[in-house]
């Protein structure tokens, strides 16, 4: 099935934050944000912006009913700076006026006096003054250094990875309207539609049965929108509840980028034992994670790295520890992988490092460590249904690996000025919250008295095509026409205590709850139809909008079956609740079983570098994935396709940069590479591993929104291969992303 919004999509008519009718006397906001990264505030003067002609009110620390603060994890987070500063960026004002405009007129008119303090950007000096965010983690099994004792090589480096600006096409924004009795409605483009409607009742001192956070579909979030799309919900709703007039506010490129957080940039360092069997035996890694001004989703983060530290391999000694360090940014946050992608990115590094010091293909590694059935986690999760050989040995036959190695050997000694490297990347992505209260959702179902059915998930709709797979359980289950059902918005109303749309686990927890409540429907309704046809329950089912008695179409068709069960006064609304079963872990002793199970898969990739000019294209790369049993593949495909585009992005080009005084100094699509068109690889296959998908994901069909990410990791080493082939003097660095300018010096490196 097409996704549901592509019609509306194409012809403009999708509706977005900005695109909301506005009611009359709609007043605008706008944020006046510390120009400076770490700071005392000795003076904030809001008068003669606030005497502008236009200017309705600004708002500061000092207008907030309830308790000035948005963290979501930890208390640490407050909406509007109150003495200090710690980011440039951070919120020190919200000004709200008839226009736009006349706001930022306003905001040139506000005058903040500081005392500068010491800025910190970088998450090692943080780590060296002892600034966290939160507390560290360490996940360990077996005894490392008894295993290093033990092997034939033991090789150690450090890493870097830089941040990732999300760049969803729809920036921030929030919409607030008063309702009777001082509720608010607040529509939000948030993937965590209840964590906005927790941050704004805090804020401003009511219940949140005062108020509504509607969602109807976000213009991308990437992770972008998990955490850091409440603030600007929080300000608007606080300017309405205030002034009782609706407030709007979507933030522009500039602020956008300045004032949000990004990807968490990571400094790490690797250990690596290998023995001459080419086993790892023993990995350490140490990762300080640059956390930004405060802690926002950093712990959670971390935790993941934790658990994504060995990659597909089996690694029987694993030490690895993670380190949130407080820095001068923005707060770092949620980013498609969720610090999995940092964390796969250092044991592919040292798995380089390792097969260069031993004179082998990292490939050759890779594969004598892929993870089997019951090979253990270090976080004590025990593998079953390992994809991690298959998928590796289909790749490895369906895309002709050992054929395309030679090719590229001939390649290089064929040609000086261009080189190509080849690169294999296996991926191993666990599904699930980590933190495993938060998986759980539900739904609500109504069928009305025409056959027709509307229903409601906690759910955001983000381009991952989540409505659409929504939409296909219904109309599975009760066998009738797509337009006969509809979605309705993400709201707080209809279903409360939503997880965020995050952890690529959406389809599987709101679609596990739908499917539960249409099931309660149609088991409802079968009773009602083996009744009317005067037969066993067994018999009947529901097919092309009409019920079945025994495989043959019956004449009761499910409108008239919806009406009879109407008149007989039966129940045609359900709800639907789901918690994924199994999954437990005890942060006290770092064990458990925290993914409900992996996405496994396998790809290669060929870069073929210009060695005069350091510039590179990615040839080819080619996917074996595990989609279980894909319910939706148009949309699946997709995601594989998009996300891979991503990985390559991080890896390769997108470079975010703050200056010493912690400005964001990519602070435009000008300074600020994204890949586009030009920068995908001229051939992108992607095969469909042949399994039979799991029992906990929904309808089999497996999570996919984030684990193809990591397949972009396998460009870096494709390209460094190159490098390597033409300038044998290379030493192996891992500095993401790989940049031109960064090929050039590494071309050239150590040359004789
Ligand atoms: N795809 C599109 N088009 N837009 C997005 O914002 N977000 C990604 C991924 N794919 C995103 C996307 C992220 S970070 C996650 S966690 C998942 O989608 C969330 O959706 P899912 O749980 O339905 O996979
Ligand atoms: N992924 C995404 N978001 C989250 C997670 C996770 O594992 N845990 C808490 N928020
Ligand atoms: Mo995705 S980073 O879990 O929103």
């Amino acid at each position: 099935m097409h996704n549901i919004d592509s019609y509306s999509h194409l012809r403009g008519e999708s509706l977005y934050i900005d695109d909301l009718n506005k009611q009359q006397g709609t007043l605008y906001g706008l944020v006046f944000d510390a120009p400076i990264a770490h700071a005392k505030i000795l003076k904030l003067d809001i008068a003669k912006a606030e005497d502008l002609e236009g200017v309705v009110k600004i708002f500061t620390c000092k207008d907030i009913p309830g308790s000035n603060q948005i963290g979501g994890i930890i208390p640490d987070e407050p909406l509007l700076a109150e003495k200090d500063i710690h980011f440039w960026g951070q919120p020190i004002a919200f000004i709200v006026a008839k226009s736009e405009a006349i706001a930022k007129k306003a905001r040139k008119l506000i005058t903040l006096k500081t005392e500068a303090l010491p800025v910190v950007v970088t998450a090692i000096e943080a780590f060296r003054n002892r600034q966290f965010v939160c507390k560290s983690r360490t996940f360990k099994i077996g005894d490392t250094a008894k295993a290093f004792s033990q092997c034939d090589y033991v090789m150690e480096d450090s890493t870097y990875s830089n941040g990732q600006e999300h760049l969803y096409l729809e920036t921030q924004g929030a919409y607030a309207v008063c309702k009777e009795n001082g509720k608010i409605k607040v529509t939000s483009s948030t993937q965590g539609p209840t964590q906005v409607q927790k941050a704004i009742a805090n804020v401003l001192n009511v219940g949140m049965h005062q108020i509504e956070v509607d969602v109807l579909r976000l213009g991308g979030g990437f992770g972008g929108k998990e955490d850091q799309a409440t603030a600007w919900a929080v300000m608007v709703a606080l300017a309405a509840k205030t002034l009782h007039k609706p407030i709007k506010f979507v933030l522009n490129r500039h602020d956008d980028l300045r004032m949000t957080g990004k990807r968490h940039p990571y400094e790490s360092t690797f250990k690596i034992g290998i023995t001459k069997d080419l086993k790892i035996q023993a990995f350490e890694a140490t990762f300080l994670q640059n956390s930004g001004a405060a802690c926002d989703l950093s712990p959670a983060i971390a935790e993941r790295t934790l658990f994504h530290a060995t990659n597909a391999y089996s690694i029987k000694n694993v030490f690895t520890t993670v380190h949130s360090c407080k820095t001068n940014l923005p707060p770092n946050t949620a980013f498609r992988g969720f610090g999995g992608p940092q964390g796969m990115f250092v044991i592919e590094s040292a798995i380089a490092k390792a097969a260069n010091k031993l004179g082998v293909p990292a490939y050759k590694i890779q594969e004598a460590n892929l993870l089997q059935d019951n090979d253990v986690f270090s976080y004590g999760q025990v593998a079953t249904q390992s994809e991690a050989k298959n998928s590796w040995q289909e790749a490895f036959k369906s895309f002709e690996f050992e054929k395309a190695f030679k090719k590229v050997q001939n390649f290089n000694t064929q040609n000086h000025n261009f080189k190509k490297g080849i690169s294999v990347m296996p991926i191993c992505f666990g599904i699930s919250f980590t933190n495993t209260p938060m998986n759980h959702a539900r739904a609500l179902v109504h069928i009305y008295q025409d056959g027709s059915v509307g229903f409601s998930t906690g759910a955001v709709e983000m381009g991952q095509g989540v409505n659409t797979k929504l939409r296909q359980i219904v109309i599975q289950t009760f066998g009738i026409h797509k337009q006969q059902v509809s979605i309705e918005t993400t709201n707080t109303t209809r279903v409360a205590n939503t997880s965020p749309s995050a952890a690529s686990s959406t389809a599987d927890l709101n679609g596990k709850a739908l499917l539960k409540a249409c099931n309660k429907l149609k088991e409802r309704l079968l009773k009602v139809a083996s009744k009317s046809l005067n037969c066993a329950i067994a018999d009947v089912s529901f097919k092309n909008n009409t019920v079945y008695l025994k495989k043959k179409a019956s004449d009761l068709s499910w409108e008239k079956l919806i009406q009879t069960a109407f008149l007989k006064r039966v129940n045609l609304s359900e709800q639907g609740h789901y918690a994924t079963p199994k999954i437990h872990f005890d942060k006290n002793t770092e064990k458990g079983h925290p993914f409900a199970y992996h996405v496994y898969g396998t790809a290669i990739t060929e870069a073929t570098v210009d060695c005069l000019r350091g510039t590179y294209k990615i040839d080819s790369v080619k996917i074996v994935h595990d989609f279980g049993s894909s319910m939706n593949m148009d949309i699946d495909l997709g995601q594989v396709e998009g996300a891979l585009a991503q990985g390559i992005g991080w890896m390769t080009m997108e470079e975010v940069a703050y200056g010493d005084d912690g400005r964001l100094l990519s602070n435009a699509l000008s300074t600020y590479k994204v890949p586009d068109v030009y920068a995908m690889p001229k051939i992108v296959e992607v095969k469909a591993l042949d399994t039979k998908g799991h029992d906990l994901a929904i309808l089999k069909s497996k999570a996919v929104g984030e684990p193809p990410l990591m397949y972009g990791i396998g460009t870096y080493f494709a390209i460094q291969n190159a490098i390597k082939a033409f300038n044998n003097n290379y030493n192996l660095k891992f500095d993401a992303p790989m940049t031109p300018e960064k090929v050039l010096k590494s071309l050239y490196s150590n040359a004789l």
